[in-house]
């Protein structure tokens, strides 16, 4: 069968993704070709500033949270037998705890985590291996009306993007720095090897809405500013349904794998593209995750107990809508899209490429019959 040649825009967790489950299969030359790859921070590339981990927002019934939970078993399995991609700080899985308070119902950050704050979420039984449980009231913490706990993963993105990268190496895909202006200056003989481009898949995150030929409005940044700290909390995840401060700031906690330190957040800032750490917000998020769990600085009180790695902020790309997987016929070529992930490029990761990769091979069977 005649090769078939594969352009991905993006080198963020969807474009990898998508090159890394492609590149399994046989007849496939792929290209990845992108302004930002693993190892840049930059405000135009999410992927680097995420936790990342798997807490489930995609609501009941929905494509969202289909892909979310065809995401937690690869997940489960990079965990348990991958160490050297993602390993949570126990070496197996890690516990998380979901907090609700009732005053914060119908607040940005609430709304955001409806489905995860819900005591009978669809991932309670659809996903075989979480422990999953409702708290019993007499021990829940201090302002906390409700609350559940699972047992869930975290990824060291540091390690997790290169290790994408290398596992697509080893399959032959080539990567590339490119910038598009527009999608089909991917189908230019320089981006190829075959001086040729059949297809393209669209993996570009926030700035899909600025490259010509797609210019999608409906997507957003949502606003994330984190801490990272040397502290500990012994692996546990812990997230609230909200706070005193503002509608848009949450509070939750998690610890990267392998030395990756813990993960202070955070915020949900919709339409804010600001690339630098307000410095009054990052002592409301160290404040607060003192506050939520003193062990953090074993039962010291003041922000200034904690030793801090960095400050960061990256910028969600979420879409009216929900993500975008489907395809498209510009001019003469093919263009897959996958983006427009919002807060859950990593957990709904699997799912989604392996939707793209289904409407790659779709496209290819339309055009054998053209
Ligand atoms: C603070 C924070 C915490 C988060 N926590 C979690 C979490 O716990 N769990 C979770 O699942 N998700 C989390 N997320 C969300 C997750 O980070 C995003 O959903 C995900 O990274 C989006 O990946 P992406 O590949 O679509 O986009 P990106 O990572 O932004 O990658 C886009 C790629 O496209 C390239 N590109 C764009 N335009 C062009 C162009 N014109 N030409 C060439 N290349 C181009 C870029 O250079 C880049 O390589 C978090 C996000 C933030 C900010
Ligand atoms: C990718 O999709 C987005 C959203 O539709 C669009 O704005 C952008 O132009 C597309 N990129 C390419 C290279 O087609
Ligand atoms: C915070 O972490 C640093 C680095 O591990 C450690 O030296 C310090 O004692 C910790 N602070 C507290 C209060 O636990």
């Amino acid at each position: 069968m005649k090769q078939k040649n594969i352009v991905v825009i993006g080198a963020g967790v969807a474009g990898l993704t998508t090159a890394f489950l492609l590149s399994k299969r046989s007849g496939y030359k792929i290209v990845v070709a992108a302004k930002h790859m693993p190892g840049d921070y930059d405000i135009e590339y999410a992927s680097p500033w995420a936790g990342a981990n798997y807490m489930p927002v995609g609501v009941r019934g929905t494509q969202a949270a289909e892909w979310e939970k065809a995401t937690w078993g690869p997940l489960e399995n990079l965990a348990k037998n991958n160490p050297d991609a993602a390993r949570p700080a126990d070496g197996e899985t890690e516990d998380c705890e979901i907090r609700s308070r009732s005053k914060d119902l119908g607040s940005a950050t609430a709304d955001w985590f409806s489905e995860l704050l819900s005591p009978n979420p669809w991932f309670k039984d659809v996903v075989p291996n979480v422990k999953f449980r409702v708290i019993p009231s007499d021990q829940l913490a201090p302002g906390i009306d409700s609350a559940t706990s699972f047992t869930s993963v975290c990824i060291n993105t540091a390690i997790y993007l290169p290790w994408l990268v290398s596992q697509c190496l080893k399959n032959g895909v080539i990567f590339k720095r490119k910038v598009f202006k527009h999608i089909l200056d991917t189908t230019k003989p320089d981006v190829h090897p075959s001086g040729q481009t059949d297809l393209v898949i669209n993996c570009t995150g926030l700035m899909a809405s600025q490259l010509g030929g797609v210019e999608d409005k409906s997507v957003f940044p949502a606003r994330g500013q984190i801490v990272i700290v040397r502290n500990e909390t012994g692996g546990k995840m812990l997230d609230v349904s909200g706070t005193d401060d503002a509608d848009d700031e949450a509070c939750y906690i998690m610890t990267r794998a392998a030395g990756g330190g813990t993960i202070l957040g955070g915020s949900y800032q919709k339409g804010n593209c600001e690339s630098q750490f307000d410095p009054n917000l990052a002592n409301r998020i160290m404040r607060r995750a003192i506050d939520m769990c003193p062990e953090l600085t074993r039962g010291r009180k003041g922000i200034e107990q904690l030793d801090i790695v960095r400050h960061a902020v990256g910028l969600r790309p979420v879409r009216e809508g929900g993500t975008r997987v489907e395809r498209e016929r510009l001019e003469n070529i093919w263009v897959v899209h996958n983006y427009g992930h919002g807060g859950a490029g990593y957990q709904s990761s699997y799912g989604c490429a392996e939707t793209a990769i289904d409407l790659v091979e779709e496209a290819f069977q339309k055009l054998a019959h053209l």
